[in-house]
């Protein structure tokens, strides 16, 4: 019944098999396979790819810390990773590994290639690494000496070697930016991309030979290839590109590339650029998703097990079902936006949406239809303005998930589902079909009801199935609808059942107790950690001596005026006022403080600080933070200006 709409080629990042993964991973993939099922329900012919990114240092020193080969320790982390996309019903088409033959191979050539057109030189690379994000930075990046993107410390790195020559393709980069605006969304990040490519594009250093955990410069096996030009490569590699064009031929370039904002640079500028440079058309659209955060920071692999909170997904599963997490998932959060998790918020989205919401519509409809009708879903043959209204709002739903779902709304497109649902519960409150069977004369009108409930929870059964297909099974199974495929445009009309046996099964959303639940999560992430050791010394940098400190002066400052940086999300700059001196001083805190809080504060500078510029904005100085084991704590003194006596 549904034509071919064409193909739609979806991937998702290929993670990074370090450790296990975590709720924000999985953020990312079941948005991803969403909309795979969405799409194929469309009647699309769908290919959704996802895989891990084996090679870089990273993964060679954590190998070499466990005393293991690094194959071994990726092995045993992608064995967990595909268990938890198996648990979760993930329906990707393929799954590459950066460490497979067929994707060595094909970045090899796609390397040669690029070397070839003249767009690969030797040089020598001096700079500095940040090993967790596998990035080079310059001075000038950096954010309080530190890398920009993850905050950590950066090591500076000299060797020979091979670069790409990205500056070359910075106007057509630009170009797409300013030309095509459906090629990176949302427009905020599409902003960013365009005022990093204005600063100017430096050349790529795309081999490294201090280490050897990667895929072979075929040219000179000295070298390896950059693991971000390797990374990248998978998206073409897996469609077989160029030896074996057939699925390459299908479905390149994709449909989107759905990745975390952190990495929206690699895969607007490198990845572009690299497909510039072997001729092969670019991906039609670039998401930059937003990032879960706990207690005001990234939820990251080192991060995952600080807090009371609950991230790793396999826990959440067995506790609360795949179902009730990717809902959770997809209704809690804007797309493109960051959000907090909390245990908490998570827990009341399941008791309120699912246990009480569409778990009360089905335990109802199925027992009164097993109550009032033998089980059997009646015909209808009486309407009014009720029964109409529920009617449309569940026959106009399909059209509205499908506008939100352009949008890469999940969060909306749940909500119109909900309407349904919400509608659905209210239209048994106003007919009240246990007064309507006190009275025989109003059968008809019960009948109508109970079909008219069948239908509403069929169509909700076709609505969520992109989203909770398990859950879509279940119903469809109580309501006698396991026979049937699903079939989205069923979602467009009504009056389709008629004589099918319903048959009440357990409850498809337990409620559950969050007092209780809260408690147990917070313990097993306590057993987790193991008990808190007294008196642990503090993890520092290396001692220094008196001389060193008193190089430092210290002055008393007052905050005049604090407002965000308009190109970085990470700095607020500030007027600070010393004495009869006001300078503008630029810090990378703009995720433990909030502007409006800063205004009046009374800081420690380091007023003697070489100025340099940040992201383009002048800071000359540094106000003092210090780390409180969480986050960084302003370093204030007594009084704050208003409380001064004057
Ligand atoms: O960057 N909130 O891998 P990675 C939301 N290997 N999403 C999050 C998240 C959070 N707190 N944490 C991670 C890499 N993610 C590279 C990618 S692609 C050619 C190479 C998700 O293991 C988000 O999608 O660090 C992010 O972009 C991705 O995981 C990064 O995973
Ligand atoms: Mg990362």
């Amino acid at each position: 019944m549904t034509e071919k709409k064409g193909t739609y080629y979806i991937t998702t990042p290929i993670y990074y098999p370090s450790s296990n993964l975590h709720i924000g991973h999985t953020y990312c993939t079941v948005m991803a396979d969403a909309m795979a099922r969405f799409k194929r329900l469309a009647g699309y012919d769908v290919r959704f790819l996802t895989g891990t990114d084996e090679h870089g240092q990273k993964i060679q020193t954590l190998a070499d810390a466990k005393g293991v080969t690094p194959q071994a320790y990726v092995d045993e982390v992608v064995d967990g990773i595909k268990k938890l996309w198996a648990t979760m019903e993930i329906s990707y088409d393929d799954f590459i590994r950066t460490t497979e033959d067929r994707h060595i191979k094909r970045v090899q050539n796609i390397f040669k290639k690029m070397y070839e057109k003249g767009d690969i030189y030797k040089g020598e690379y001096e700079g500095l690494y940040c090993t967790p994000c596998e990035s080079f930075w310059t001075e000038s990046q950096l954010v309080n000496g530190c890398c920009p993107d993850c905050g950590r410390p950066v090591q500076p790195a000299k060797e020979e070697a091979y670069f790409f020559k990205l500056s070359k393709y910075a106007d057509r980069l630009l170009d797409l930016f300013e030309n095509n605006p459906e090629f990176l969304q949302p427009d905020s990040r599409r902003n960013e991309m365009i005022a990093f490519v204005k600063q100017g594009l430096e050349d790529l250093c795309i081999s490294r030979s201090t280490f050897d955990w990667g895929i072979p410069v075929p040219i000179d096996e000295k070298h390896v290839i950059y693991v971000w030009l390797d990374a990248l490569s998978n998206y073409i590699t897996a469609l077989g590109f160029e030896d074996d064009r057939e699925l390459y031929d299908k479905y390149w370039p994709a449909n989107v590339h759905l990745v975390g904002k952190e990495i929206v640079r690699f895969h607007t500028i490198i990845w572009p650029a690299m497909l510039m440079s072997i001729e092969e058309p670019l991906p039609k659209q670039v998401l930059g998703h937003g990032w879960l955060l706990l207690g005001g920071e990234k939820v990251s692999k080192s991060k995952a097990a600080k807090g009371k909170d609950v991230v790793d997904p396999v826990v959440l599963i067995e506790r609360y079902g795949i179902d009730a997490l990717k809902y959770f998932l997809l209704r809690e959060y804007t797309f493109g936006q960051d959000g907090v998790f909390t245990n908490e918020v998570m827990l009341k989205r399941m008791n309120y949406d699912l246990a009480n919401d569409l778990g009360n519509l089905v335990s109802r409809t199925v027992s009164m239809i097993e109550k009032y009708c033998g089980g059997n879903v009646p015909a209808s043959t009486t309407e009014d303005d009720i029964d109409r209204d529920l009617k449309a709002i569940a026959t106009g739903a399909a059209a509205k998930v499908e506008a939100q779902m352009d949008k890469f709304a999940f969060n909306m497109a749940l909500e119109e589902i909900w309407t349904v649902v919400r509608r659905a519960n209210k239209y048994i409150d106003e007919k009240a079909p246990w007064i309507l069977a006190k009275d025989e004369e109003k059968k008809a009108e019960l009948d109508t009801v109970m079909h008219n409930l069948a239908e509403a929870l069929r169509i909700v059964s076709i609505l969520i199935y992109p989203f909770m297909h398990t859950t879509s099974r279940e119903i469809r199974k109580q309501m006698g609808l396991w026979f049937a495929d699903v079939v989205w445009e069923d979602a467009f009309t009504f009056d389709m059942m008629y004589g099918e046996q319903v048959k009440k099964g357990n409850a498809i959303f337990p409620r559950l107790d969050i007092e209780k639940e809260l408690a147990e999560l917070t313990a097993l992430v306590e057993a987790k950690e193991g008990p808190k050791e007294e008196n642990i010394p503090l993890e520092l940098k290396p001692e220094i001596v008196y001389e060193d400190f008193d190089k430092i002066d210290l002055r008393v400052g007052t905050i005049m005026k604090a407002e965000k940086h308009p190109k970085a999300d990470k700095l607020l700059v500030f007027q600070v006022k010393m004495g009869t001196e006001t300078r503008q001083i630029v810090s990378g805190v703009a995720e433990h403080y909030k502007p409006e809080e800063m205004a009046g504060k009374k800081v420690i500078v380091v007023a003697n600080l070489k100025p340099r510029a940040l992201r383009g904005m002048e800071s000359k100085g540094m106000i003092l933070f210090a780390d409180n084991g969480e986050k960084l704590e302003i370093v204030t003194t007594e009084a704050e200006d208003g409380n001064a006596v004057s």
